[in-house]
Protein backbone atom coordinates (compact mmCIF):
# COMPACT_ATOMS: atom_id res chain seq x y z
CA UNK A 1 0.00 0.00 0.00
CA UNK A 2 2.68 2.21 1.11
CA UNK A 3 4.71 1.85 -2.49
CA UNK A 4 1.39 2.41 -4.02
CA UNK A 5 1.00 5.63 -2.36
CA UNK A 6 4.67 6.99 -2.58
CA UNK A 7 4.75 6.24 -6.54
CA UNK A 8 1.36 8.43 -6.65
CA UNK A 9 3.49 11.28 -4.33
CA UNK A 10 6.50 11.05 -6.89
CA UNK A 11 4.78 10.76 -10.45
CA UNK A 12 1.55 12.54 -9.40
CA UNK A 13 -0.10 9.46 -11.29
CA UNK A 14 -0.95 5.77 -11.04
CA UNK A 15 -2.47 3.27 -13.48
CA UNK A 16 -6.39 2.88 -13.23
CA UNK A 17 -6.05 -0.93 -11.26
CA UNK A 18 -3.24 1.02 -8.86
CA UNK A 19 -5.95 3.26 -7.97
CA UNK A 20 -8.68 0.64 -7.83
CA UNK A 21 -6.37 -1.72 -5.54
CA UNK A 22 -6.04 1.55 -3.06
CA UNK A 23 -9.33 2.09 -3.11
CA UNK A 24 -10.60 -1.08 -2.54
CA UNK A 25 -7.78 -2.54 0.16
CA UNK A 26 -6.75 0.59 2.14
CA UNK A 27 -7.95 -0.05 5.14
CA UNK A 28 -5.63 0.36 8.44
CA UNK A 29 -5.34 3.36 10.42
CA UNK A 30 -2.09 3.64 9.68
CA UNK A 31 -2.04 3.49 6.31
CA UNK A 32 -4.80 5.86 5.95
CA UNK A 33 -2.80 8.03 8.26
CA UNK A 34 0.04 7.48 5.32
CA UNK A 35 -1.73 8.59 2.78
CA UNK A 36 -3.50 12.03 4.24
CA UNK A 37 0.18 12.91 5.72
CA UNK A 38 1.23 12.68 2.28
CA UNK A 39 -1.56 14.33 0.49
CA UNK A 40 -1.27 17.53 2.98
CA UNK A 41 3.14 17.38 2.65
CA UNK A 42 2.08 17.68 -1.21
CA UNK A 43 -0.62 20.23 -0.42
CA UNK A 44 2.00 22.32 1.38
CA UNK A 45 4.53 22.55 -1.45
CA UNK A 46 2.00 24.54 -3.52
CA UNK A 47 0.26 26.18 -0.83
CA UNK A 48 1.96 25.84 2.54
CA UNK A 49 -0.33 26.06 5.32
CA UNK A 50 -2.39 28.18 3.70
CA UNK A 51 -6.51 27.73 3.75
CA UNK A 52 -8.23 29.89 1.62
CA UNK A 53 -11.49 31.12 2.35
CA UNK A 54 -14.50 31.70 -0.13
CA UNK A 55 -17.77 33.86 1.15
CA UNK A 56 -20.68 31.44 -0.21
CA UNK A 57 -23.84 33.13 -1.24
CA UNK A 58 -26.58 31.02 -1.63
CA UNK A 59 -28.85 33.31 -4.24
CA UNK A 60 -31.47 31.03 -5.23
CA UNK A 61 -33.02 28.01 -4.44
CA UNK A 62 -35.17 28.02 -7.93
CA UNK A 63 -34.14 25.31 -9.89
CA UNK A 64 -35.64 24.02 -13.35
CA UNK A 65 -33.84 20.43 -12.85
CA UNK A 66 -34.35 16.90 -11.40
CA UNK A 67 -31.26 15.74 -9.90
CA UNK A 68 -32.67 12.58 -8.16
CA UNK A 69 -30.57 13.62 -4.96
CA UNK A 70 -30.83 16.95 -4.48
CA UNK A 71 -33.61 18.71 -2.19
CA UNK A 72 -34.25 21.72 -4.13
CA UNK A 73 -35.36 19.64 -7.06
CA UNK A 74 -37.59 21.01 -8.90
CA UNK A 75 -40.63 18.22 -8.49
CA UNK A 76 -39.62 18.57 -3.82
CA UNK A 77 -43.12 21.26 -3.97
CA UNK A 78 -42.30 21.53 -0.42
CA UNK A 79 -39.56 23.42 -0.77
CA UNK A 80 -40.19 27.35 0.19
CA UNK A 81 -38.28 28.77 -2.49
CA UNK A 82 -36.77 32.51 -2.53
CA UNK A 83 -34.60 34.44 -4.83
CA UNK A 84 -31.89 37.19 -3.93
CA UNK A 85 -32.67 40.59 -5.62
CA UNK A 86 -29.70 42.68 -6.94
CA UNK A 87 -29.73 44.98 -3.80
CA UNK A 88 -30.16 41.82 -1.23
CA UNK A 89 -26.71 39.84 -2.90
CA UNK A 90 -24.65 43.41 -2.64
CA UNK A 91 -24.75 43.58 1.18
CA UNK A 92 -24.20 39.75 1.51
CA UNK A 93 -21.21 41.11 -0.78
CA UNK A 94 -20.73 44.16 1.17
CA UNK A 95 -20.95 42.61 4.86
CA UNK A 96 -18.07 39.71 3.49
CA UNK A 97 -16.00 42.30 2.10
CA UNK A 98 -15.70 43.93 5.67
CA UNK A 99 -15.05 40.63 7.29
CA UNK A 100 -12.29 40.27 4.99
CA UNK A 101 -13.53 38.03 2.41
CA UNK A 102 -11.87 38.61 -1.11
CA UNK A 103 -14.06 35.59 -3.04
CA UNK A 104 -17.39 35.40 -3.51
CA UNK A 105 -19.35 32.43 -4.23
CA UNK A 106 -22.58 33.12 -6.15
CA UNK A 107 -24.65 29.20 -5.92
CA UNK A 108 -28.05 28.45 -6.68
CA UNK A 109 -30.02 26.11 -8.65
CA UNK A 110 -30.81 26.60 -12.61
CA UNK A 111 -33.13 29.45 -12.30
CA UNK A 112 -33.82 30.88 -15.78
CA UNK A 113 -35.37 34.49 -13.69
CA UNK A 114 -31.74 34.97 -13.87
CA UNK A 115 -30.98 35.89 -17.27
CA UNK A 116 -27.57 36.92 -18.59
CA UNK A 117 -28.77 40.61 -18.65
CA UNK A 118 -29.86 40.38 -15.25
CA UNK A 119 -26.64 38.48 -13.73
CA UNK A 120 -24.19 40.62 -15.71
CA UNK A 121 -25.71 43.28 -13.98
CA UNK A 122 -24.89 41.76 -10.62
CA UNK A 123 -21.46 40.97 -11.80
CA UNK A 124 -20.60 44.22 -13.10
CA UNK A 125 -22.39 45.74 -9.29
CA UNK A 126 -20.20 43.78 -7.66
CA UNK A 127 -16.99 44.32 -9.27
CA UNK A 128 -17.42 47.84 -9.47
CA UNK A 129 -17.75 47.80 -5.57
CA UNK A 130 -15.07 45.37 -4.79
CA UNK A 131 -12.56 45.54 -7.44
CA UNK A 132 -10.07 43.41 -5.91
CA UNK A 133 -12.18 40.78 -5.15
CA UNK A 134 -12.43 37.32 -7.36
CA UNK A 135 -15.99 36.21 -8.27
CA UNK A 136 -17.28 32.54 -8.77
CA UNK A 137 -20.84 31.57 -10.01
CA UNK A 138 -22.11 28.10 -9.61
CA UNK A 139 -25.56 27.65 -11.43
CA UNK A 140 -25.46 25.35 -13.53
CA UNK A 141 -24.98 24.43 -17.28
CA UNK A 142 -25.61 27.21 -19.74
CA UNK A 143 -25.05 28.74 -23.49
CA UNK A 144 -21.41 29.22 -24.50
CA UNK A 145 -23.12 32.99 -25.00
CA UNK A 146 -24.15 33.44 -21.87
CA UNK A 147 -20.83 32.12 -20.36
CA UNK A 148 -19.11 34.84 -22.93
CA UNK A 149 -21.00 37.24 -21.20
CA UNK A 150 -20.43 36.53 -17.92
CA UNK A 151 -16.84 36.02 -18.28
CA UNK A 152 -16.64 39.54 -20.04
CA UNK A 153 -18.97 41.04 -17.03
CA UNK A 154 -15.95 39.86 -14.74
CA UNK A 155 -16.42 36.56 -13.18
CA UNK A 156 -13.41 35.10 -12.83
CA UNK A 157 -14.02 31.34 -11.95
CA UNK A 158 -16.88 28.72 -12.76
CA UNK A 159 -18.10 25.44 -10.31
CA UNK A 160 -19.91 23.21 -12.06
CA UNK A 161 -19.52 19.26 -10.82
CA UNK A 162 -19.15 16.57 -13.11
CA UNK A 163 -21.08 15.29 -10.40
CA UNK A 164 -19.84 11.40 -11.59
CA UNK A 165 -17.52 10.28 -14.07
CA UNK A 166 -19.69 7.14 -15.34
CA UNK A 167 -22.16 7.77 -17.51
CA UNK A 168 -24.63 5.07 -16.67
CA UNK A 169 -24.65 6.02 -13.52
CA UNK A 170 -24.77 9.75 -14.39
CA UNK A 171 -28.09 9.25 -16.27
CA UNK A 172 -29.25 6.98 -13.84
CA UNK A 173 -29.46 10.23 -11.60
CA UNK A 174 -30.53 12.77 -13.39
CA UNK A 175 -33.61 12.43 -15.79
CA UNK A 176 -33.84 14.86 -19.04
CA UNK A 177 -30.09 15.66 -18.44
CA UNK A 178 -27.42 15.10 -21.05
CA UNK A 179 -23.80 13.79 -19.77
CA UNK A 180 -22.03 15.03 -22.42
CA UNK A 181 -23.51 18.37 -22.52
CA UNK A 182 -22.06 18.97 -18.69
CA UNK A 183 -18.90 18.12 -19.72
CA UNK A 184 -19.00 20.13 -22.67
CA UNK A 185 -20.07 23.04 -20.55
CA UNK A 186 -16.55 22.63 -18.28
CA UNK A 187 -14.76 22.51 -21.48
CA UNK A 188 -16.18 25.77 -22.70
CA UNK A 189 -15.40 27.41 -19.49
CA UNK A 190 -11.74 26.22 -19.68
CA UNK A 191 -11.49 27.33 -23.53
CA UNK A 192 -13.06 31.02 -21.74
CA UNK A 193 -9.92 31.11 -20.01
CA UNK A 194 -11.98 30.82 -16.55
CA UNK A 195 -10.79 29.14 -13.51
CA UNK A 196 -12.94 25.73 -13.46
CA UNK A 197 -14.29 23.77 -10.61
CA UNK A 198 -15.37 20.73 -11.73
CA UNK A 199 -15.91 17.19 -8.41
CA UNK A 200 -17.78 14.94 -7.74
CA UNK A 201 -20.23 13.10 -4.94
CA UNK A 202 -18.94 9.74 -2.97
CA UNK A 203 -21.16 7.07 -1.39
CA UNK A 204 -23.99 7.89 -4.33
CA UNK A 205 -26.97 4.57 -4.77
CA UNK A 206 -24.57 2.44 -6.40
CA UNK A 207 -21.62 3.78 -6.96
CA UNK A 208 -18.59 1.46 -7.46
CA UNK A 209 -14.94 1.73 -6.64
CA UNK A 210 -14.78 1.01 -10.48
CA UNK A 211 -16.79 4.61 -11.28
CA UNK A 212 -14.57 6.40 -8.29
CA UNK A 213 -11.58 5.24 -10.78
CA UNK A 214 -13.34 7.28 -13.55
CA UNK A 215 -13.63 10.19 -11.70
CA UNK A 216 -10.02 10.57 -10.54
CA UNK A 217 -9.23 9.70 -14.18
CA UNK A 218 -11.05 12.18 -15.59
CA UNK A 219 -10.11 14.91 -13.15
CA UNK A 220 -6.70 13.84 -13.86
CA UNK A 221 -6.94 14.68 -17.69
CA UNK A 222 -9.09 18.11 -17.57
CA UNK A 223 -6.74 19.30 -14.10
CA UNK A 224 -9.41 21.79 -13.21
CA UNK A 225 -8.31 24.73 -10.49
CA UNK A 226 -10.74 23.81 -8.25
CA UNK A 227 -12.12 20.63 -7.36
CA UNK A 228 -15.17 19.95 -5.18
CA UNK A 229 -15.76 16.38 -3.19
CA UNK A 230 -18.02 16.30 -1.04
CA UNK A 231 -20.01 12.78 0.33
CA UNK A 232 -23.73 12.34 -1.10
CA UNK A 233 -25.90 13.05 2.31
CA UNK A 234 -29.64 11.82 0.82
CA UNK A 235 -32.47 14.28 1.50
CA UNK A 236 -36.02 12.77 2.48
CA UNK A 237 -38.09 14.72 -0.46
CA UNK A 238 -35.97 12.63 -3.10
CA UNK A 239 -36.79 9.76 -4.95
CA UNK A 240 -32.96 8.54 -3.12
CA UNK A 241 -35.24 8.76 0.12
CA UNK A 242 -33.60 6.23 2.94
CA UNK A 243 -30.64 5.59 0.59
CA UNK A 244 -27.62 5.30 2.67
CA UNK A 245 -25.08 7.94 1.42
CA UNK A 246 -21.71 8.29 1.69
CA UNK A 247 -18.94 8.58 4.70
CA UNK A 248 -17.07 10.31 6.30
CA UNK A 249 -13.76 8.35 5.52
CA UNK A 250 -14.23 7.11 2.12
CA UNK A 251 -14.54 11.01 0.83
CA UNK A 252 -11.27 11.51 3.13
CA UNK A 253 -9.38 8.85 0.84
CA UNK A 254 -11.55 10.42 -2.21
CA UNK A 255 -9.82 14.07 -1.12
CA UNK A 256 -6.50 12.54 -0.75
CA UNK A 257 -6.04 10.76 -3.81
CA UNK A 258 -7.61 13.84 -5.52
CA UNK A 259 -4.85 15.90 -3.72
CA UNK A 260 -1.66 13.74 -4.83
CA UNK A 261 -2.94 13.00 -8.60
CA UNK A 262 -3.90 17.19 -8.98
CA UNK A 263 -1.24 18.62 -6.62
CA UNK A 264 -2.07 22.05 -7.27
CA UNK A 265 -5.69 21.60 -7.56
CA UNK A 266 -8.12 24.17 -4.80
CA UNK A 267 -9.81 21.52 -2.58
CA UNK A 268 -13.22 22.50 -0.78
CA UNK A 269 -13.30 20.85 2.94
CA UNK A 270 -17.28 21.28 2.20
CA UNK A 271 -19.98 21.52 4.31
CA UNK A 272 -21.28 18.21 3.52
CA UNK A 273 -18.40 17.31 5.56
CA UNK A 274 -18.97 18.76 8.72
CA UNK A 275 -22.62 17.74 8.49
CA UNK A 276 -21.89 14.26 8.61
CA UNK A 277 -19.07 15.01 11.32
CA UNK A 278 -18.48 17.85 13.71
CA UNK A 279 -15.41 17.43 13.10
CA UNK A 280 -15.41 16.79 9.05
CA UNK A 281 -14.26 20.08 8.03
CA UNK A 282 -10.80 19.56 10.12
CA UNK A 283 -10.51 16.19 9.11
CA UNK A 284 -10.60 17.25 4.96
CA UNK A 285 -7.97 19.65 5.74
CA UNK A 286 -5.65 17.21 7.03
CA UNK A 287 -6.53 15.20 4.46
CA UNK A 288 -5.36 17.84 1.63
CA UNK A 289 -7.96 20.38 1.53
CA UNK A 290 -7.14 23.86 1.19
CA UNK A 291 -10.62 26.01 0.60
CA UNK A 292 -13.77 26.62 3.37
CA UNK A 293 -16.23 28.59 1.92
CA UNK A 294 -18.70 29.63 4.73
CA UNK A 295 -21.76 31.34 4.43
CA UNK A 296 -22.69 34.66 3.57
CA UNK A 297 -25.73 33.99 2.68
CA UNK A 298 -29.16 36.21 4.54
CA UNK A 299 -29.64 33.55 7.86
CA UNK A 300 -33.64 33.85 6.89
CA UNK A 301 -32.88 32.09 3.35
CA UNK A 302 -30.09 29.64 4.62
CA UNK A 303 -32.45 26.82 6.23
CA UNK A 304 -34.22 27.13 2.31
CA UNK A 305 -31.11 26.01 0.68
CA UNK A 306 -31.30 22.91 1.79
CA UNK A 307 -29.49 20.18 -0.37
CA UNK A 308 -29.81 17.24 1.89
CA UNK A 309 -31.08 16.78 5.55
CA UNK A 310 -29.35 18.69 8.70
CA UNK A 311 -26.84 20.96 6.68
CA UNK A 312 -24.98 22.86 9.23
CA UNK A 313 -24.67 26.68 9.72
CA UNK A 314 -27.86 27.74 8.78
CA UNK A 315 -28.93 29.70 11.64
CA UNK A 316 -25.55 31.48 12.15
CA UNK A 317 -24.66 35.02 11.14
CA UNK A 318 -22.05 35.83 8.41
CA UNK A 319 -19.71 36.82 11.40
CA UNK A 320 -20.43 33.89 13.50
CA UNK A 321 -19.24 31.47 10.76
CA UNK A 322 -16.25 33.86 10.04
CA UNK A 323 -15.20 33.08 13.39
CA UNK A 324 -15.89 29.66 13.86
CA UNK A 325 -14.15 28.38 10.81
CA UNK A 326 -10.87 30.89 11.85
CA UNK A 327 -11.03 29.03 15.21
CA UNK A 328 -11.23 25.23 13.25
CA UNK A 329 -8.56 25.91 10.59
CA UNK A 330 -5.54 27.07 13.57
CA UNK A 331 -6.77 24.66 15.72
CA UNK A 332 -6.19 22.09 12.99
CA UNK A 333 -2.68 23.54 12.29
CA UNK A 334 -3.10 25.60 9.32
CA UNK A 335 -3.34 29.45 8.57
CA UNK A 336 -6.29 31.42 7.27
CA UNK A 337 -5.59 33.06 3.80
CA UNK A 338 -8.30 36.33 3.04
CA UNK A 339 -6.54 36.64 -0.11
CA UNK A 340 -8.09 36.23 -3.41
CA UNK A 341 -6.76 32.91 -3.22
CA UNK A 342 -6.19 32.40 -7.44
CA UNK A 343 -4.92 29.18 -8.59
CA UNK A 344 -1.46 29.53 -9.14
CA UNK A 345 -1.31 29.21 -12.66
CA UNK A 346 -3.91 32.51 -12.87
CA UNK A 347 -1.72 34.21 -10.21
CA UNK A 348 0.15 36.27 -12.81
CA UNK A 349 -3.22 37.28 -14.94
CA UNK A 350 -5.03 38.53 -12.00
N1 LIG B 1 -27.05 24.20 -9.84
C1 LIG B 1 -25.64 24.29 -9.78
C2 LIG B 1 -25.00 23.10 -10.45
O1 LIG B 1 -25.70 22.27 -10.99
O2 LIG B 1 -23.77 23.04 -10.50
C3 LIG B 1 -25.08 24.49 -8.38
C4 LIG B 1 -25.92 24.13 -7.23
S1 LIG B 1 -25.88 22.41 -6.84
C5 LIG B 1 -27.04 22.33 -5.55
C6 LIG B 1 -24.31 22.26 -6.00
C7 LIG B 1 -23.84 20.87 -5.72
O3 LIG B 1 -24.53 20.32 -4.60
C8 LIG B 1 -24.05 19.84 -6.79
O4 LIG B 1 -23.05 19.95 -7.77
C9 LIG B 1 -24.03 18.52 -6.03
O5 LIG B 1 -22.78 17.86 -6.16
C10 LIG B 1 -24.26 18.95 -4.57
N2 LIG B 1 -25.40 18.25 -3.96
C11 LIG B 1 -26.69 18.29 -4.36
N3 LIG B 1 -27.45 17.47 -3.61
C12 LIG B 1 -26.62 16.90 -2.70
C13 LIG B 1 -26.80 15.94 -1.66
N4 LIG B 1 -28.00 15.41 -1.41
N5 LIG B 1 -25.73 15.56 -0.93
C14 LIG B 1 -24.51 16.13 -1.18
N6 LIG B 1 -24.28 17.01 -2.15
C15 LIG B 1 -25.32 17.40 -2.92
FE1 LIG C 1 -30.88 21.94 -9.39
FE2 LIG C 1 -30.13 20.63 -7.32
S1 LIG C 1 -31.47 19.93 -8.88
S2 LIG C 1 -29.62 22.65 -7.79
Amino acid sequence: MRNLIDTLYDTSNLRDDQLLMLLDEIKSSEDLQYLFDRAVAKKKTHYKDAVYMRGLIEFTNYCKQNCNYCGIRNSNTTVDRYRLDKNAILSCCKEGYQLGYRTFVLQGGEDPYYTDARLVDIIRAIKSQHPDCAITLSIGERSKESYVALKEAGTDRYLLRHETASKALYESLHPNMSFENRRACLYTLRELNYQIGAGFMVGLPNQTNEDLVEDLRFLKSLSPEMIGIGPYIPHDETPLKGAQGGTVEKTLILLALTRLLVPEALLPSTTAMGTLDPNGREKALKAGANVVMPNLSPTDVREKYELYKDKICTGDEAAHCRQCIEGRIKKAGFSVDMGRGDHTKFKMDC
